[in-house]
């Protein structure tokens, strides 16, 4: 495929593009969460495996606490994802949030 053309959604997104990425889980995210880094690590895993793949991922950020426990468990539907990948990925996305 021509590359411009997958460029194009990035560019019409400017500036935000570089940045729009989900928080990689590290010790301080751990910390700060409560939650261990492996089961941080596995939600963070699930999440790009599948939180991107019929519609863009949308970032912890962009959706409230509240809002995402009730989203989670629906797209988790929507994904087929087992209930401990399903955990795992509640568990990071509210870790991501701090
Ligand atoms: C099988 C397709 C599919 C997968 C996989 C999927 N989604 Fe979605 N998602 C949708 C559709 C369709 C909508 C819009 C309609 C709706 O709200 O149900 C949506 C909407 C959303 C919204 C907006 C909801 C709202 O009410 O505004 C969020 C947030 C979201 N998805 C997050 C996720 C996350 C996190 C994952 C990873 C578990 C995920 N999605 C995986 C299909 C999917």
């Amino acid at each position: 495929m021509n590359k411009a053309l997958v460029f194009l959604p990035c560019l019409l997104l400017l500036p935000g593009c570089a940045t729009k990425t989900a928080p990689v889980p590290d010790a301080t995210m751990a910390g700060r969460s409560g939650t261990k880094l492996g089961t941080l690590q596995r939600g963070h895993a699930v999440y790009l495996a599948q939180c991107g793949r019929c519609h863009e991922p949308i970032l912890p950020a962009d959706v409230s606490r509240d809002d995402w426990h009730v989203v989670v468990p629906g797209m988790s539907w929507n994904a087929g994802i087992s209930e401990a990948d399903e955990q795992a990925l509640t568990a990071y996305i509210l870790a991501a949030k701090k």
